[in-house]
């Protein structure tokens, strides 16, 4: 069994942090921030802080076929679609306080060049097979197809636009040859098999390794990521096809390779060494290439075996000392108020519309993402978590400590931080605490427990809080302001705690907060200390650092997705199939006529049901209709509606309906009222 929080290696003198490229085919959403970007970004400033050495190493994922699909559906280049998203992208990991040391892309030439190498290399030592076999092929456009390239009936659920890899309506996963009747994308014509080569790399080669590697030196492993590698491993590696016949890649750097590129999954990871060269074309091999550098991949679960079988093997092929990761603190998925996040149903939120919409709140985001971070199971992000743990765990602990400390300093002592004089046991016993809270912290994080480690960050804010409240330095003020020259020395200790342990969560609060507090920079070994702030030097007025968030805003974020909700259900929206013949005479015996609503109000004791009055031409009748839900009934009354009168009369809820009222059901499953178009006497016969 794996073991989890084992101690962290200890030899090394460089920390190599990478974090998943992201496919430039949609901008970064919480899904990737919680999973990937945020817990990366803390571990390379917790690392800054001790005064390691830390490369933190990001760019976008720029080849691939979704992307060439979306640039087809657009009409522009697959150039033109990178080109918008890696902006977008770029721009939203600034904003939110990614500190990366390089941010880049490849399509960059260094990119190009060193995966262009990186696979000569490799082919020249012998490390590929090669084999031929039969792929999806459109005869009309002379080319291959990806699976996401075919269209065609659902074997599952009878969906007639399921793609080659999935179906979207039922949400199984398919291979393109399941489909039934499968077309191409390209050309509507229909798919056939053609024989190709390719370039395979020959997992099964480095099995006994990479089982040797892991399974018996990195037992330290998060379960999930273990426990991945190990099924993977027991079920046998098989040749993995590192080419693809594609126009939009890095070219195959082979004779006789033309119209092939390599596999983005193949390209993508060796963009990671790309990267590093561009930012050190001198140095960045001491990165790659020493034992006394420690390589960290944060990913999502999705992305594992990559990231521990397939691009390990790559390294370990070329040789040259590469280094293979020492983790890969891979994270579960984080769904979006209960539902899996979607780039193309746009069931997300994305990074740079919430900087639009919460300027200046930064930190809130990457506080709520850490708490919640799906770190061994799927988690959820809801609006009404994130709005509570801004207003009663923000504002109401965190804020509403470092207010009072710095208030109540500039009340008593002109805003200068008074001298700590005699200690009580209560002061030795706080700062003992928040000393213990702090050492919980550091081993938490060392061993990628983000999550916990924020609880005892917290925690240190919680023991503020305490200590104010038992302390009572306001009564002191009364008797002994020696007494509460002390309290305060020491609550304004802990406030730069706060500044010290929050920094790699909350950096914008943390700056600003160490600025109000006249701090020098911090280093992480100081967290615990009580000589932080400096009797005798000026605190400033302080500023709140964090505001509540108030219903209406959020709300206007669940209008959006409920608004998101209503599209999807109409673009998804299938009609039923024709339902069999009925003979006209049978047809014409409903009296179909229209009637003019007289009266119109809620039965009791039912969320569904209306009681209808209509003018039905020749009395008034009573009709009770099932569509309370989407009409408020004074909407109705005056309204002319169409209704089926030679039904035999029913009773819902006590009430004798004389007839049904003709509605229509909208893609969300809501109910419209069927009337005419113009005034017609009450009574009219619907022909
Ligand atoms: N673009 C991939 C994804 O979003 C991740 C690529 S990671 C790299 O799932 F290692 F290939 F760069
Ligand atoms: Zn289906």
């Amino acid at each position: 069994m794996p073991q989890e929080s084992q101690q962290p290696r200890r030899d090394y003198k460089r920390t190599l942090i990478t974090s998943a490229l992201p496919y430039a085919n949609g901008p970064v959403h919480i899904g990737h921030l919680a999973g990937v970007y945020v817990p990366a970004d803390i571990y390379a400033r917790f690392l800054r802080m001790q005064g390691k050495d830390v490369l933190f190493i990001g760019g976008s994922d720029e080849h691939g076929v979704p992307i060439t699909i979306k640039a087809r559906e657009e009409g522009v280049t697959p150039q033109d679609i990178v080109d918008r998203y890696h902006t977008i992208i770029k721009k939203s990991m600034e904003g939110l306080g990614i500190s990366f040391d390089i941010y880049s892309r490849t399509t960059s030439k260094t990119h190009h060049e060193t995966a262009s190498e990186f696979f000569r290399r490799l082919y020249d030592k012998g490390e590929f097979v090669v084999k031929s076999s039969m792929q999806l092929y459109d005869a009309e456009a002379g080319e291959f197809l990806a699976d996401r390239y075919v269209m065609g009936t659902c074997p599952h659920c009878g969906n007639p636009g399921a793609y080659g890899d999935q179906c979207e309506a039922c949400g199984t996963s398919l291979a393109a040859t399941d489909l039934i009747d499968p077309h191409s994308r390209l050309t509507s014509a229909p798919v056939s098999l053609k024989e190709t080569t390719h370039w395979y790399l020959p997992l099964d080669r480095w099995e006994e390794r990479l089982r040797h590697w892991i399974l018996d030196g990195h037992q330290e492993w998060k379960p999930n990521v273990y426990g991945q590698c190990k099924s993977w491993l027991d079920q046998g590696l098989q040749p993995r096809a590192v080419s693809r016949d594609l126009d939009w890649g890095v070219p195959v750097p082979v004779e006789g390779a033309e119209g092939k590129v390599l596999y983005v999954w193949f390209d993508a990871p060796i963009g990671y060494i790309s990267n590093t060269k561009e930012l050190l074309p001198d140095s960045w091999e001491q990165w790659w290439k020493s034992d006394d550098t420690r390589l960290i991949h944060f990913i999502g679960k999705d992305n594992i075996v990559f990231h521990c079988i397939i691009f390990p093997t790559m390294l370990m092929a070329y040789g040259d000392n590469f280094q293979v990761p020492d983790n890969v603190p891979a994270n579960e998925f984080l769904n979006l108020e209960g539902d899996k996040i979607s780039t193309s149903r746009n069931w997300a939120v994305w990074a740079h519309e919430y900087l639009e919409d919460f300027p200046g709140k930064q930190d809130t985001l990457r506080y709520v993402l850490t708490a919640n971070a799906p770190e061994t199971k799927d988690n959820d992000f809801t609006w009404a978590d994130f709005q509570a743990r801004n207003n009663n765990e923000l504002v109401a602990i965190l804020g509403n400590f470092v207010n009072r400390a710095m208030v109540l300093t500039h009340k008593y002592f002109e805003g200068t931080v008074p001298a700590a004089g005699e200690l009580h046991d209560v002061d030795r016993q706080m700062m003992a605490d928040v000393r213990a809270a702090g050492e919980r912290l550091t081993a938490l994080w060392e061993t990628f427990h983000f999550r916990d480690g924020l609880k005892e960050a917290m925690e240190i804010a919680r023991i503020g809080n305490r200590y104010l409240q038992e302390t009572e330095p306001w009564k002191a003020a009364k008797t002994d302001m020696g007494r509460t020259a002390t309290i305060l020395n020491r609550a304004l200790q802990i406030c730069a705690n706060i500044a010290i342990a929050f920094e790699p969560v909350m950096p914008f609060m943390a700056e600003k907060l160490q600025k109000m507090l006249g701090m020098d920079k911090p280093s992480w070994e100081e967290l615990g200390s009580d000589a932080l702030v400096i009797a005798g030097n000026p605190i400033a007025t302080p500023e709140l650092l964090f505001e509540k968030i108030d219903d209406a805003t959020i709300q206007a974020q669940l209008d959006r997705l409920e608004r998101i909700k209503k599209e999807n259900q109409i673009k998804n929206y299938k009609a039923a199939p024709q339902a069999p013949d009925v003979d006209f005479d049978t047809f014409m015996k409903a009296d179909l006529r229209v009637g003019t609503v007289l009266e119109c109000e809620k039965v009791k004791k039912s969320d569904k049901l209306l009681r209808f009055l209509i003018d039905d031409g020749l009395e008034k009748r009573t009709i009770v209709s099932g569509i309370a839900k989407y009409y408020k009934p004074e909407e109705l009354v005056g309204k002319q509606v169409c209704f089926i009168a030679n039904l035999p009369p029913r009773k819902l809820k006590g009430i004798e309906s004389q007839g049904m009222i003709l509605s229509a059901e909208n893609a969300d499953g809501s109910l419209v009222v069927i009337g005419p178009t113009a005034p017609v006497v009450a009574g009219a016969q619907v022909k």
